[in-house]
């Protein structure tokens, strides 16, 4: 089984999918972490429902990302954290981390990969009156957003969308989706596989 961090920001759909997919035996994993950048998110609610430690705190109380990423670390070793797994956490992974767990480090995005990188990617789409976006699980690397991919699945913006009508059928699809990839890539890692 592995010992995950789930980092999140905000409202922890993805969260709550992946702790869903452990209890129904989907994933084989054991979420050991939340990690919350936002001490009144939602997705802390969450986390006490569903009985999984929490760390949070408030970047601003920190100097520099250095300092909050090593605490993070602390957190994470303590422990015994194999895999990171963004779910709408809003900042950038710093070389704190990324010298420890690089390679196994990975985000969700709501788009087409490299399509519509950054914050907003679903308004992004919209505006771009683009007929198709989606959803990317990659490796998380120095960028934004920019990591090697690991899977895609589209999602077809219909005329009548608006950003709540898209961002549910896109809320979907990353729910069925993140799960089902961790355990791709924790099976693979099994038998000796892929590496970002
Ligand atoms: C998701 O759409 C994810 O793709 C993006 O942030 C959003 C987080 O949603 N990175 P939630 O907090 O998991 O509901």
């Amino acid at each position: 089984m592995k010992k995950i961090a789930v980092f999140a920001s905000g409202s922890g759909s993805n969260f709550q999918a992946i702790n869903d997919a452990i209890n129904e035996k989907s994933l084989d994993a054991e979420i050991s972490l939340l990690v919350c950048d936002k001490p009144g998110a939602y997705v802390i609610e969450r986390a006490e429902e569903a009985g999984v430690e929490y760390f949070t705190f408030f970047p601003k109380q920190y100097e520099t990302k250095v300092e909050f990423e090593t605490e993070i670390l602390k957190q994470l070793k303590a422990r015994d954290i194999e895999f990171i797994v963004l779910a709408g956490y809003m900042r950038l992974i710093g070389c704190t981390l990324l010298a420890e767990y690089d390679g196994r480090i990975v985000n969700i995005h709501p788009s087409l990969l490299p399509a519509f990188p950054g914050k907003d990617a679903i308004g992004q789409a919209l505006e771009a009156q683009a007929g198709v976006s989606g959803v990317t699980v990659h490796y998380v690397d120095s960028g934004m957003d920019t990591g090697p991919i690991i899977a895609q699945k589209a999602v077809m913006i219909k005329k009548e969308d608006t950003r709540e009508t898209l961002q549910q059928r896109i809320q979907k699809v990353e729910h069925e989706l993140y799960p089902r990839v961790l355990q791709d890539l924790f099976n693979q890692e099994k038998v000796g596989g892929v590496q970002s």
